[in-house]
């Protein structure tokens, strides 16, 4: 039956309308909003490479966590910066990092937020790589142990979810296992499953100086060219113990997101990655594109596409817009 018996504008004719049918409902309950967390007192330091986001020390990442849970966002993700970083990154299971300190914190005075901290070593090891490099090569099975009590050192000052980064083979396991064996059963995984090599996370490496020394990171993160492959990685995070599993970045991997959520019945997260939220920025500030209407265009994608999780910078301005 076509037209002119069917007309499928009829149902687009007003507002209320459209909301009635619409397929994809985008909320703050979906968001998870990433932190800078860096040692010191009372510094807000704007991220040149990041508009909008800023270097946060304890109390700062406090506020905003605060801000964040009195929009509606359930779980913020703590990235941190160490005082001084080494050869194994060792100020990553340090007790006392900037990281431990805001979830403590965090947990303390906000606590109905969700505390999930990013499990890698490229901004603690003085020569960036998210492994210990052994013989001018990033080796994978040294830095699993060491992932492990990073894990530990944040589930021990009371994070929620721990979110290993780094895409080392078997970490997933070697985390669970590091966690079970200290007594944390109930600290969950997300795991970066499908992490891609990718050029849209330049002006995170600027915030987080985590830019590597020599060479890249297709060693160990993902090629683009593979969606197949990216299905084996999520299957063995899973069989490993991952209780969430993770596609980043998000939009120039809408199709492995959506394969992803046709094959597994975990909850799916998307990371919408710093060059994705800055060609949004850049290009509002040119004057060039409505930033607010992209943004919302943009997440929306992401859910639709099949994600369940949206980790974005632009979680509290995204929560604003949908509360308003
Ligand atoms: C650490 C890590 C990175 C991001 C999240 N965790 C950078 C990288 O892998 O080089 C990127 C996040 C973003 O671009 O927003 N391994």
């Amino acid at each position: 039956m076509g037209f002119p018996i069917t007309r499928l504008r009829r149902l687009r004719t007003n507002p209320a309308l459209r909301r009635l049918v619409g397929e994809t409902d985008l909320c703050p309950a979906d968001f998870v909003y990433p932190l800078f967390a860096c040692p010191g007192k009372n510094i807000r330091e704007p991220i040149e490479s990041m508009t909008g986001c800023y270097h946060l020390s304890p109390e700062g990442i406090v506020a905003e966590a605060a801000d964040a849970a009195a929009l509606g966002i359930p779980a913020v993700l703590l990235f941190g910066l160490p005082e001084s970083k080494d050869a194994i990154g060792s100020q990553a299971w340090a007790p006392d990092s900037a990281v431990c300190q805001s979830i403590r914190r965090i947990k303390e005075l906000v606590p109905q937020m969700l505390v999930i901290t990013d499990v890698c070593l490229c901004a603690y090891t003085d020569h960036g790589h998210c492994g210990v490099i052994k013989e001018g090569r990033i080796d994978n099975d040294s830095t699993l142990e060491l992932l492990g009590r990073m894990a530990v050192a944040h589930a021990h000052a009371g994070a929620d979810i721990v979110a290993p980064s780094d895409m080392m083979d078997g970490r997933v396991g070697a985390i669970r296992k590091a966690l079970d064996t200290e007594g944390f059963t109930e600290t969950a995984i997300m795991s970066y499953a499908a992490k891609y090599a990718s050029a849209f996370y330049g002006p995170f490496r600027d915030a987080a100086h985590s830019a590597p020394e020599f060479g890249d990171r297709k060693t160990y993160q993902m090629d683009p060219v593979n969606a197949r492959q990216a299905m084996r990685e999520i299957e063995l995070d899973i069989e490993e113990g991952a209780d969430i599993i993770m596609v980043k970045p998000a939009l120039a991997y809408l199709d492995v997101i959506h394969r992803a959520r046709q094959r597994f019945d975990l909850p799916l997260a998307a990371y919408n990655v710093s060059g994705e939220y800055m060609m949004l920025q850049a290009s509002a500030q040119a004057g060039l594109i409505n930033g607010d209407d992209c943004m919302m265009e943009v997440l929306t994608a992401i859910k639709r596409a099949g994600a369940d999780i949206i980790i974005t910078y632009h979680a509290k301005k995204a929560a604003q817009l949908l509360r308003s």
